[in-house]
């Protein structure tokens, strides 16, 4: 059973993906820690009703005494919105994975996060975008890329409907999918690219 972490700073729909997922076996992990760099942040409240640790930590060396502590043998970055630091990268290389919500590498890296992904991919006028789960690196978005999924946005009349369309039917999806190859050991990683085994 892989030990999960799990960081957040929003509202944790793609935490809550994953605590359901356990849940149901779907996965061959268990989550033992959430942390937010946001007191405030709901996904903290999801983790207290699901009965896992909570935590507000702002500050590495405690995130990384704390991941020691529990033991986590993978971290998964739900709508993080703090910096990871080279250290804690190279202390879980490939053992850090991250959910990006366009179809790398269009809209990523410095500044594409959040609601501005969709503002950039609406204002081209995209008729397709989707989600990127993908090994964290150095390099912002640049990490070995895990699992994507495209979907039509062609229906969709703002940023905020191209990001509820693939939150709902992509991202909740294809994150418990790539945790879940992760947990029966199915991802390997030869020169920069995944391979599924
Ligand atoms: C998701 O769209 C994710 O791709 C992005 O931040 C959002 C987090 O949503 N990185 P939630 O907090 O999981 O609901």
């Amino acid at each position: 059973m892989v030990n999960i972490a799990v960081f957040v700073s929003g509202g944790g729909t793609n935490l809550q993906s994953l605590i359901d997922a356990c849940a149901n076996n779907e996965i061959n992990g268990s989550i033992k820690l959430v942390i937010s760099n946001r007191k405030k942040a709901y996904g903290l409240e999801r983790a207290r009703l699901a009965g896992i640790k909570a935590e507000w930590i702002k500050d590495e060396d405690i995130i990384i005494k704390r991941l020691e502590e529990e033991q986590i043998d993978l971290i998964v970055l739900a709508g993080y919105l703090a910096i990871v630091s080279e250290k804690l990268i190279s202390k879980y290389e490939n053992k850090i994975i991250n959910i990006h919500p366009s179809l790398i590498p269009s809209f990523c890296g410095e500044g594409y996060y959040g609601i501005h992904v969709h503002e950039a991919c609406f204002k081209r006028g995209c008729k397709v975008s989707g989600a990127t789960v993908h090994f964290v690196s150095a390099v912002v978005d640049g990490g070995p890329i895990i699992l994507q999924r495209s979907i039509d946005i062609s229906d969709c009349s703002s940023p905020e409907e191209i990001q509820e369309k693939i939150l709902i039917n992509i991202e909740h999806k294809i994150l418990k999918e790539a945790v879940g190859l992760y947990c029966d050991n199915k991802l390997k990683v030869v020169n920069e690219r995944v391979e599924i085994i």
